[in-house]
């Protein structure tokens, strides 16, 4: 095996190549002005999928379209389903980027570019695995399907049909998924378990129009100010939930995994100062920062808006005003979670957005243990095994529907900087990932 890792130098070039030409299509999914550049950067997988030797497909949706690949399957053999997403998040704020975001550059190591860890890079790598592998040994030892969608972003909303309407040829044993975190680099890490999201927007309005202050000021109500009051009933001065019922049916942390986290080769609370830069932890009592990030449940208000936003005073009552909240939600926490306290003089309009469980799996079952095996011989240290704040909506469906487990295979580093300005990921990673890759089909195939 090391002989043809060596191989790994030498063909870098066309390795960047790749990451570079997937990571120039600005593939943002919730932007519909962007819906021609996704199809593009689908195509573009399906001719390099293509060109290693799967037999690819590209299956359009009601929204973006999924790019299926596989080789050919032999019976007796495990199958195993690879999913990943070329969809990315929105670049925005575009200024605080040092270079744009769908112009890659490579300083000291690390690509820069929105996607280039979550989650093209990481595709990227299972996609070199299955190529050198097919390369060096003529053929996979598993039958494989990949599974690449462009909806991720926003809540996988069309993925469930595509496993029920191909449920039967999507037969699989284990679904492998490199979307998650390392806990520092060189740190291979099993995932375990992932929080689930569900979103949700909030209109609240009074009057037919924008007003003048003056003029009806103190007889009406004002949304924004609503708007403010009924967030502030959302949380407790100490950080915790203060939805009636939030957590009665939140799962308490068992000891052994607390003590296992503590264990860990990272000092968490440090991790999220130094990564954020805020002045001071804040959140739940009782729980350090990994325990609060992993295994606790949260509101959180992504947006608010309403009134006035431009240079200068304008005195005006909104006529309304909207907030866009999303909920983390943990085992064995379901569904949307409702707002109680309705304020006075003002309607309230509730949009549910998207939504996707929580997942929470066994690292030590006979799959799990196989995936311990592969990172630690594709990175050459011991696995850490944690569970992860945030959420891959489609991964509960693998099991309601396929019926099988899903192994969280991460390479974003705590800095990768995903969902934010100059987010970036270490050639290291692609490289670790292509061994990885080539590493677990091979535990896989027993
Ligand atoms: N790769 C992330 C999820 C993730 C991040 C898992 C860090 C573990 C650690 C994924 O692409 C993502 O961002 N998911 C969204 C889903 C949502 C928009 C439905 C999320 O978690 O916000
Ligand atoms: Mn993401």
């Amino acid at each position: 095996m090391p002989k043809s890792w060596s191989n790994i130098d030498r063909m870098r070039p066309s390795y960047l190549e790749d990451l570079y030409s997937f990571l120039r299509f600005p593939s943002i999914s919730t932007d519909g002005q962007y819906a021609e550049r996704l199809a593009e950067c689908a195509h573009w997988l399906v001719k390099k999928l293509t060109s290693i030797g799967l037999e690819t497909q590209l299956v359009p949706t009601p929204g973006h379209p999924v790019v299926w690949a596989r080789n050919q399957h032999r019976p007796g053999r495990r199958t195993v389903l690879i999913y990943g997403h070329y969809d990315v998040q929105p670049p925005d704020p575009l200024e605080l980027w040092d270079s744009p975001p769908f112009e890659p550059v490579l300083k000291d190591g690390y690509v820069f570019a929105r996607g280039a860890t979550d989650n093209k890079g990481q595709i990227l790598s299972h996609i070199l695995g299955l190529q050198e592998t097919i390369q060096q040994e003529g053929e996979l030892p598993v039958n494989v399907h990949l599974v690449i969608e462009g909806e991720e972003e926003i809540g996988s909303a069309n993925l469930g049909d595509f496993l029920s309407h191909n449920h039967d040829a999507l037969k699989s044993d284990v679904a492998v998924v490199s979307d998650t975190g390392m806990i520092a680099r060189g740190v291979p890490t099993l995932s375990y378990g992932l929080r689930g999201v569900t979103a949700l927007e909030i209109k609240v309005t009074g009057p037919k129009m924008d007003l003048h202050s003056g003029v009806f000021g103190g007889a009406v109500a004002n949304p924004i100010t609503a708007l403010a009051q009924l967030l502030a009933t959302l949380h407790d001065r100490e950080g915790r939930v203060a939805i009636a019922g939030f957590y009665d049916r939140v799962k308490p942390l068992e000891d052994w995994e607390r003590e296992a986290w503590r264990k860990l080769p990272i000092d968490g609370d440090k991790l999220v100062l130094k990564e954020t830069g805020v002045p001071e932890l804040f959140g739940e009592a009782g729980y350090n920062s990994l325990e609060r990030i992993w295994a606790r449940p949260t509101a959180e208000i992504n947006g608010i808006g309403g009134g006035y936003q431009g240079k200068g005073t304008k005195t005006v009552i909104a006529s309304h005003a909207i907030a866009k909240l999303t909920f983390r939600l943990v085992p064995d926490q379901e569904g949307d979670e409702i707002l109680k306290h309705l304020p006075k003089g003002v309607t309230l309009e509730i949009t549910n957005g998207h939504s996707g469980p929580w997942y929470l799996t066994d690292p030590h079952s006979q799959i799990g243990e196989a995936a311990q095996r592969a990172l630690r011989k594709a990175f050459n240290a011991d696995v850490a095994l944690i569970r992860e704040g945030g959420s891959i909506p489609i991964v509960s469906q693998f099991r309601s529907i396929l019926g099988i487990e899903t192994l969280l295979m991460g390479l974003a580093l705590p800095d990768c900087r995903a969902h934010s300005p100059n987010e970036n990921f270490p050639l290291e990673n692609l490289e670790g990932g292509i061994r990885l890759n080539k590493a677990i089909l091979h535990e896989l195939a027993g």
